[in-house]
């Protein structure tokens, strides 16, 4: 093209993001001249408005995105405020901790502390006299218990679908959402649950979820259970090292045990 003399009319349009707009066409092989005609300007305001217009449109579409995951988390939250108390609040705060610790890529980071606290969205199909029961669950009602991955993998998936990859960052959000709803009661020994995988097979997401789900689920007062102090919940978490949990993992969890203590303070039962 560069050799075809033709080719010099066909005008080059300089686009800005802040408003600008340059029309040039070639008048010769080594130079460019700024266009006059009001025709090319016309042409290259309309296609500048055309881009603009498209840009409006997507950015509207990734808030709607945006705004309906929110929905679902806060969805997730009135139920587990009920049976929890501010246990998805805290769990944010602990997976930015850890992620920072384990030097985890910012994007992905960022992704576990948005979406971890969707992990138990599965729990939506149990029904409450499951969920809210204060006594032993009996072996049919830990079978619809151990399902809720399952299920909160399902309605991830749908979404995702629905979305059919629009937008990579909320494409990436959403599969990160699913890992962790999945593969957050998987253990490191493969005697975890619903795929019973092994090590580094589980998501490293879903790794990083299970070290904070556990240790403010220890810390909190449920209707089965007390709340553990701090050491106690440590020591559990400790002698779960290899076999619920990732080595590696724990042992960043010790070097950070006082911040989750910290967060567990600022943020736990007693503050609400
Ligand atoms: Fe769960
Ligand atoms: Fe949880």
């Amino acid at each position: 093209m560069k050799n075809k003399p033709y080719f010099f009319v066909i005008p080059i349009i300089l686009l800005g993001t802040l408003g600008s707009c340059i029309c040039y066409t070639k008048t010769s092989q080594t130079g460019l001249s700024l266009m006059g005609a009001a025709g090319t300007i016309l042409i290259a305001a309309y296609v500048y408005l055309e881009l603009y217009d498209y840009q409006q449109r997507l950015q509207e579409l990734l808030h709607l995105q945006e705004a309906s995951i929110g929905a679902l988390v806060e969805l997730a939250q009135m139920r587990d405020e009920e049976v929890t108390g501010r246990h998805l609040n805290r769990l944010p705060f602990y997976a930015q901790v850890l992620a920072e610790d384990l030097g985890l890529n910012p994007e992905f980071k960022e992704n576990i502390v948005k979406t971890i606290a969707l992990h138990d969205i599965g729990k939506v199909a149990v029904p409450d006299s499951i969920l809210k029961k204060p006594g032993p669950l009996n072996r049919e009602e830990w079978i619809r218990i151990r399902r809720h991955p399952l299920a909160g993998a399902a309605v991830l998936d749908a979404i995702s679908e629905e979305l059919d990859g629009s937008n990579r960052q909320v494409a990436e959000y959403l599969a990160t959402a699913q890992e962790i709803a999945l593969n957050h009661h998987e253990k490191w020994d493969g005697s975890g649950y619903p795929q019973g995988l092994e090590g580094r097979a589980i998501p490293l997401s879903a790794r990083v979820a299970a070290v904070c789900d556990v240790y403010d689920s220890l810390r909190s007062t449920r209707p089965y259970k007390r709340g553990f102090s701090h050491e106690e919940a440590v020591e559990i978490i400790r002698s779960g090292r290899g076999t619920h949990f990732d080595p590696r993992l724990i042992d960043s969890f010790e070097r950070l045990a006082g911040r989750f203590e910290a967060i567990w303070e600022k943020h736990g039962e007693q503050t609400r």
